[in-house]
């Protein structure tokens, strides 16, 4: 959450960072400020309530000229979005941005406020700002006074702190939170994501935990938790140009949906022959610890949870491996029994969400076998603190609402299983031709029901008027419809809630009439017929019913039921197929409804605090 840029140049870089705030603002947009100094080496701050949008305004009537500078968009944690909790914070000759939490922010603030600093804000970075300038008074540089405050700080951090009487240094410090140093000719950036530099730089640095470096034009000098001197690799970035171009789409989700066949091509690339499973392509050292695996925990959060739902249907079936899928927040504060070879895995579009990195640790300790993650940031947290990584190819996901992140990690997942299945003698080589070559077929399937667009849209105008939505499947389409309600709420706000459809009688029967409208994934399988009947339990009460099923499945248009056809497609392979019409019905809800596509209200796109 919240979006941090910084320069140190001999341009004027004001347009530089508020460019950057721009690429960033999907990880938080309730407020933004920037801090320059100019030069006179004065430092001036403008800060504004809401988007990028209003501090580009405000920067446009009266420009900041200077070279050196931080600039921070924000997602509320601790006090509410105005002009004074926005970032930067200043103390003195000091100015601090700051992603995360300082958990002992109180007790800190109790200490400077009986030295004498003036609190203006109610957030808990103002207390580093204050702390380092307390401690530069008896250091002798910016980077020992950042160095002596951070080891006083607990809980999660990346920031960078500015000296009005240092001009031409930036200190940055990372512990929980990701930032990246851009290496330009004569001028070095800084960001919380390489994506908000794209418009400078292609050579990144990534800072690991507890590292503190100090930026000048011409150097960058890192020093690790210990405050030894060290040299971290540099990475020439090979991110897409048009990554935050919306080009002929009017929104990021949009866009995302309708490139989800290439970004499952892309995710299949290299990782298939025509008929089998390429074992090596999921990891160095991955065979070994797959064929032993006796039991599979997956952990996540929110869109990546429902992918390790669905994949626990698979996992059992196909792979023939027990698997328990939990929600990271409630397992890493649970005590739980590690069954024996058990390979975590987690998932994760960002591979920065608080949560699941927390229940990674906390797993790395709990006698797991391995810890391999599905992700799609190389550069990721999660990524590198785990034994292996198999990557999603999806390329980089700026919508909030996650879309092809979804369903490049059911590809993974299901390649995963076809390969423990074969490496454990559970899958024959004719099931493994089967799946693989399903899932060659599905980029070009999924095209075709991009096609049913127009009259998605069409559909989506029966919903203008609703509060609430229920959505319902069995088997792997329970959580297809616990995605495509979460992708509803999230983006409609729209009450959705999912129901594996066998549940309906337990309860939420009651809430079924005449305006509630209750969609079902009902495609022709084994469970259709049970399916049905559920269907005519609805249908008695009154419900409004939509039905995404395919020709096979024998339904048809009658009073308060709508059927979306689909074509017919594999099995094994349509949850992750029915999620697209899906999205493209939650997204045109959205746009009757009038909601921020991109930014829905209160979210951000990587939850970097608990
Ligand atoms: O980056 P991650 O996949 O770890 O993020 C997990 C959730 O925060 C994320 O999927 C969230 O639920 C999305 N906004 C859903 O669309």
């Amino acid at each position: 959450m919240c979006g941090i840029v910084g320069a140190v140049a001999q341009r004027d870089i004001a347009e530089i960072l508020v460019d950057g705030l721009h690429r960033l603002e999907y990880r938080g947009y309730d407020s933004a400020g920037i801090a320059v100094l100019n030069l006179d080496k004065q430092m001036q701050i403008v800060r504004r309530v809401g988007k990028v949008k209003a501090l580009d305004e405000a920067l446009d009537a009266n420009p900041l000229l200077g070279g050196t500078g931080i600039a921070h968009t924000r997602w509320a944690t601790h006090g509410e979005p105005s002009e004074t909790n926005a970032h930067p914070h200043r103390s003195g000759n000091i100015a601090v941005v700051h992603n995360g939490i300082i958990e002992n922010y109180e007790e800190l603030r109790s200490e400077l406020q009986a030295r004498g600093y003036p609190f203006q804000s109610q957030t808990d970075t103002e207390v580093i700002a204050h702390l380092v300038e307390w401690e530069l008074r008896s250091a002798k540089s910016l980077l020992e006074a950042v160095q002596k405050a951070v080891v006083q700080l607990r809980g999660a951090y990346g920031t960078v702190v500015m000296n009005q009487a240092e001009p031409e240094h930036l200190i940055v410090a990372r512990s929980g939170s990701p930032l990246v140093i851009g290496l330009g000719m004569g001028e070095n950036f800084l960001a919380s994501d390489p994506l908000a530099l794209l418009n400078v730089t292609r050579r990144f640095i990534y800072l690991e935990e507890g590292d503190v470096a100090e930026i000048t034009r011409r150097s960058v000098d890192i020093f690790d938790r210990s405050g030894v001197k060290v040299v971290r690799e540099i990475h020439e970035g090979n991110f897409e140009q048009d990554a935050a171009d919306k080009g002929q789409y009017r929104h990021y989700m949009q866009k995302e949906i309708f490139e989800q066949p290439v970004a499952i091509r892309n995710t299949l690339e290299g990782r298939i022959t025509n008929d089998k499973v390429v074992v090596d392509a999921i990891g160095a050292n991955a065979a070994q610890i797959l064929k032993d695996a006796q039991h599979i925990q997956i952990v996540a959060c929110g869109t990546s949870y429902n992918a390790g739902m669905v994949a626990r249907y698979w996992f059992e079936s196909i792979a023939g491996v027990s698997c328990d899928v939990e929600i990271a927040s409630e397992f890493r504060y649970r005590k739980f029994v590690t069954r024996p070879n058990s390979l975590l895995i987690t998932l994760s579009q960002s591979g920065e969400t608080a949560d699941t990195l927390a229940a990674l640790r906390l797993a790395k300790e709990s006698g797991f076998m391995a810890a391999m993650t599905i992700c799609n940031v190389a550069s990721s947290s999660l990524v590198r603190e785990s034994d292996f990584a198999f990557m999603t190819k999806a390329g980089v996901e700026i919508g909030v609402a996650s879309t092809k992140a979804f369903t490049t990690q059911l590809t993974c997942l299901l390649l995963l299983n076809v390969a423990i299945g074969r490496l454990k003698g559970n899958l024959s080589e004719e099931q493994e031709k089967h799946i693989v070559q399903s899932l060659q077929r599905l980029p070009a399937q999924i095209e075709s029901t991009l096609v049913f667009d127009k009259a998605i849209e069409k559909l989506s105008e029966d919903f203008a008027d609703k509060h609430h939505t229920l959505f319902l499947g069995r088997g792997e389409f329970y959580p297809i419809a616990m995605e495509s309600a979460l992708k509803l709420k999230e983006i409609s706000y729209i009450h959705a809630e999912a129901y594996a459809a066998g549940e309906l009688k337990h309860g939420p029967l009651a809430l079924i009439d005449s305006d509630m409208p209750v969609i079902v994934v009902a495609p022709e399988n084994d469970l259709l017929e049970k399916v049905k009947s559920n269907i005519e339990e609805v249908r008695a009460r009154g419900g409004q019913l939509y039905v995404f099923a395919d020709h096979d499945a024998g339904f048809s248009d009658s009073e308060g039921f709508k059927t979306i056809v689909m074509p017919k497609v594999d099995e094994v392979t349509a949850p992750i197929f029915y999620t697209v019409p899906l999205q493209l019905l939650s997204y045109h809800i959205a746009l009757i409804k009038g909601t921020d596509v991109d930014q829905p209200r209160n979210l951000a796109k990587a939850v970097t605090v608990e």
